[in-house]
């Protein structure tokens, strides 16, 4: 057997960290299998890290964590964070929880260039103590239960968008300050609540028909700017619990609305151009006694504001981009005939740690190639009847590739020549022919034999001169011609012998040959 180790290369996973000291960098995708991670994470532009919990235990994190790939915790199971500092420019999905009283998402400080997502279906409080700044896109999607939105005293500083997926499910989610120049989206969000004690300048889209509560006493400078697709209509709910219509006034000029409540009054923006008939005030019980509330209704000419247009479409982000824990694979063995015998090919995995601390799987590609040796050559030969055909069997080498394995190129093959004796032969029989030499009738026989020539078999001739001349000469001196039988034996040298047998005349010759060794008997009779 021979054994050859073609192949070794990487395609990147993961598994656990052992050990990790000083913070990770993410230079490839992989899945973290770890509850507890103290370390500071960064994630490289175009990789991710999943981050799963072991079993039912939730994953803590502190550390800080720069985001410019995709950062995926507790997607198995929620955890919580609890870092300094965040600064996420690329996409983030989260299952936060809170757990044992505290928040589920806190951090001293967080900027939001990317997509901040906060999964389905459990997520705790965002605290954020020092600075909040979202300048991309923070989604809250179908929280599992009340979620607030806790920034610094000044507020959260909002510049982009915060997108509240509220699902079918009647929740809270609150608001502590929030400034900036972004926008507050809501979907199918109910019963959102926003304290305008606060500092909050935001501009609100609601999509589908809502109920919002506004709690107060509002500041000077927190105005809510209310917008609303075309045709749509919301509720705004003013004030505390209290089974009273509001009274309003609203300027189709400044586009401002009025409304008062016996604990004061509120001052929403919410558009120009409205008419009376696009406003009514009631009473709308969510809970208790109910709140005082009107309901506006938008122009069918209503447009989106520009500042509530996501730079990112959350709807198609998936958290597909999350990688996901795999199990090794077991080793894969294929196996494809050769030369009478069988190729033997064994993918295996191992997860390794990498000198940068990062696990990986390893990938082991082994070949088990049979060797074979070279037959002898071996001729072999055909008769028929006279015809003799011979054949020359040799081997050689020469490289293929196996369909099933393609990869090896230069797979030795056995190669065979067989050389064909192409023209048939019969070794002719021997014949004798006579010429005249001092008046003296001489014979000659030609015979064949088979030889081989270039290796090949051939057909050789022998000349034989019976010459008795001199001999036949000096006999017919002594004796007369017609009366005296003359006979004499010669022998050829080589493997032919030959009877002579003079008789009457010098011309006339019987002559018999007869073939010694191994060869077939013929016998010539000429006269
Ligand atoms: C994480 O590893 C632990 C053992 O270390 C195992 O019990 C648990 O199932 C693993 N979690 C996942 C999500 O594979
Ligand atoms: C989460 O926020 C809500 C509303 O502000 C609050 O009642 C609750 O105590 C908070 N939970 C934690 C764990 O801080
Ligand atoms: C909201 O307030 C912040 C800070 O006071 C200010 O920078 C921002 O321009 C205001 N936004 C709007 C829409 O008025
Ligand atoms: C605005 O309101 C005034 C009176 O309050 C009314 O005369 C005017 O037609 C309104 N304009 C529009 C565009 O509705
Ligand atoms: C008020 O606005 C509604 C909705 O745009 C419209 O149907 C209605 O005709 C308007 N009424 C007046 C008096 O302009
Ligand atoms: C790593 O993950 C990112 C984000 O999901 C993905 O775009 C990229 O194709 C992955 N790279 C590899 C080598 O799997
Ligand atoms: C051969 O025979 C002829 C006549 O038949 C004769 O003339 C001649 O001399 C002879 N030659 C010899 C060499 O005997």
């Amino acid at each position: 057997m021979l054994f050859c180790q073609c192949t070794l290369y990487v395609v990147g996973a993961l598994y656990s960290l052992t050990q990790v000291a000083y913070g990770i960098e993410i230079t490839r995708n992989m899945t973290v299998n770890m509850s507890t991670i103290d370390t500071d994470v960064i994630v490289d532009t175009g990789f991710g890290v999943s981050f799963l919990s072991q079993g039912t235990v939730p994953i803590s994190m502190d550390g800080d964590i720069t985001n410019s790939g995709v950062f995926c915790l507790g997607l198995t199971n929620f955890g919580t964070i609890s870092s300094d500092s965040i600064t996420n420019n690329g996409q983030m999905f989260l299952q936060t929880e809170d757990i044992a009283g505290s928040k589920g998402f806190q951090a001293t400080n967080l900027l939001n260039n990317g997509l901040l997502s906060f999964t389905p279906s459990s997520i705790g409080n965002i605290s954020i103590t020092g600075s909040f700044i979202n300048k991309g896109v923070v989604y809250i999607n179908n929280p599992g239960g009340p979620v607030a939105l806790e920034g610094p005293t000044g507020g959260i500083v909002n510049d982009g968008v915060v997108k509240v997926y509220g699902g079918p499910v009647s929740e809270y989610i609150s608001f502590s300050g929030i400034v900036g120049t972004g926008c507050i989206y809501f979907y199918y969000s109910y019963s959102p609540n926003i304290d305008l004690s606060k500092p909050f300048n935001q501009t609100i889209y609601a999509p589908i028909n809502l109920w919002m509560s506004f709690t107060g006493p509002q500041l000077a400078e927190s105005i809510p700017v209310v917008r609303l697709p075309p045709d749509t209509y919301a509720y705004l709910l003013v004030g505390p619990q209290i089974y009273q219509v509001p009274t309003y006034t609203y300027n189709n000029v400044t586009g401002m609305l009025h409304i008062t409540v016996p604990t004061g009054s509120f001052i929403f923006d919410v558009g120009l151009n409205l008419n009376s008939s696009q406003f009514y005030a009631g009473t709308c019980k969510n809970i208790g006694v109910g709140t005082p509330c009107i309901k506006i209704q938008s122009n069918s000419n209503a447009e989106m504001p520009s500042n509530c247009q996501a730079s990112i479409d959350v709807d198609k982000v998936t958290t597909n981009l999350c990688p996901v824990q795999k199990a090794l694979p077991a080793p894969l063995t294929t196996k494809a005939s050769y030369e009478g015998n069988t190729i033997t090919k064994i993918v295996s995995y191992e997860t390794t740690l990498d000198s940068d601390g990062l696990p990986n799987t390893l990938t082991t590609t082994e070949y088990f190639i049979p060797s074979f040796s070279l037959p002898s050559p071996y001729t072999t030969t055909v008769t028929n009847g006279l015809l003799t055909q011979t054949e020359v069997v040799s081997y050689f080498t020469t490289t293929g590739y196996l369909p099933n394995l393609p990869e090896l190129t230069t797979l030795p093959y056995l190669g065979t020549t067989t050389s064909t004796i192409s023209v048939p032969f019969s070794i002719p029989h021997p014949y004798t022919s006579t010429f005249t030499d001092l008046n003296m009738t001489v014979s000659e026989i030609i015979s064949y034999y088979s030889t081989l020539s270039n290796g090949r078999p051939a057909t050789g001739t022998t000349t034989k001169t019976l010459t008795a001349t001199r001999y036949i000469t000096t006999t017919t001196t002594d004796y007369p011609m017609g009366t005296t039988h003359i006979s004499k034996d010669y022998t050829s040298e080589g493997t032919w012998s030959s009877s002579v047998t003079y008789s009457t005349a010098v011309e006339t010759y019987i002559i018999k040959i007869l073939s010694t060794g191994t060869g077939m008997e013929t016998l010539s009779t000429i006269y």
